[in-house]
């Protein structure tokens, strides 16, 4: 698929989710807590730092708050509805060291050599040319700068989102991409994903596996509203299925995440939290 259509594919599958982020800023924030420490842990006040697929906000503010005084943050993302809650939230928290601006995160415009760090939280996965991008944001870091990014690992340890596939699988045609192209699991492998960085020009990689309870509610409909509200490529698949067939296909996955989780939605997610250098 050529990038244009990947990225207005992009656009349209998170611009239909971005109320739902906005819903679920504060559990999303909570349970992805232990992916944003890991990637800001090597901030300092007075750094500047770039954030790519800001969403709304997370961990573009947790950055800002890192580099307070002093610092800032830019956060791009190419859905203005995103952004525009990013704003609300940051203002609402009292922090005003940050702007977010809608762009594309391969071809972000920005002053070469002048940031301390870039980040990428669940964003590099969907770019169609991930080495393309990494080396535009390798450029935007000042010689030293670190980029820390982070991606799912494969589905297998993400039931929160093997799951309902494995479930739609048997009522929708679920399309079955290369290993590599863009999508949720498109750096399940860390090899990949290393040697991405290695060849966008990083140095010094470092990637660590980091846990999360992705998913934890006293029900299976909360469960539910959360798949359809905020994972916009899983979201999409639910659409598809006939009104005929959606009870059948709800009551399905929540039987098997139950299941999973020992009589109600509670599921692990496994994530790369890579860290590299620009020599
Ligand atoms: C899964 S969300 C991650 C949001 C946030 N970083 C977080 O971890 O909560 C993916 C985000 O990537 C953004 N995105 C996808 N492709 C993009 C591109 N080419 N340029 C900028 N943003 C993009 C989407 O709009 C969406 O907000």
């Amino acid at each position: 698929m050529d990038p244009t259509t990947v990225k207005q594919q992009q656009y349209d599958t998170w611009r239909a989710v971005a109320s739902g982020w906005k819903t679920w800023a504060p559990v999303m924030t909570r349970l992805s807590a232990p992916v944003t420490a890991k990637m800001i842990e090597g901030l300092r006040p007075g750094q500047r730092v770039l954030d790519l697929a800001s969403g709304v906000g997370d961990p573009a503010i947790a950055a800002a708050r890192r580099v307070a005084p002093g610092g800032s943050v830019l956060g791009i993302d190419q859905v203005e509805d995103m952004l525009s809650f990013a704003r609300e939230e940051a203002r609402a928290a009292g922090v005003s060291n940050l702007e977010f601006r809608c762009a594309d995160a391969e071809r972000v415009d920005v002053p070469p050599a002048s940031y301390d760090h870039v980040t990428m939280r669940f964003g590099l996965m969907f770019m169609p040319d991930p080495v393309a991008c990494l080396t535009h944001l390798r450029g935007a870091l000042k010689s030293g700068g670190s980029i820390h990014v982070a991606v799912w690992q494969g589905p297998d340890v993400n039931p929160w989102a093997a799951i309902p596939v494995s479930v739609l699988r048997r009522h929708v045609e679920v399309p079955t991409p290369p290993p590599e192209a863009p999508g949720l699991f498109a750096f399940a492998d860390r090899t990949r994903l290393e040697a991405v960085c290695r060849t966008a020009g990083f140095a010094a990689i470092h990637t660590e596996a980091v846990e999360v309870v992705m998913v934890d509610f006293a029900t299976g409909d909360e469960y539910l509203r959360f798949l359809c509200d905020l994972a916009g490529p899983i979201a999409l698949l639910l659409k598809q299925v006939s009104e005929a067939s959606r009870a059948r296909v709800d009551a399905e996955i929540v039987r098997e995440v139950s299941a999973f989780g020992g009589g109600r939605p509670l599921l692990p997610g496994r994530v790369w939290v890579l860290s590299a250098t620009r020599p």
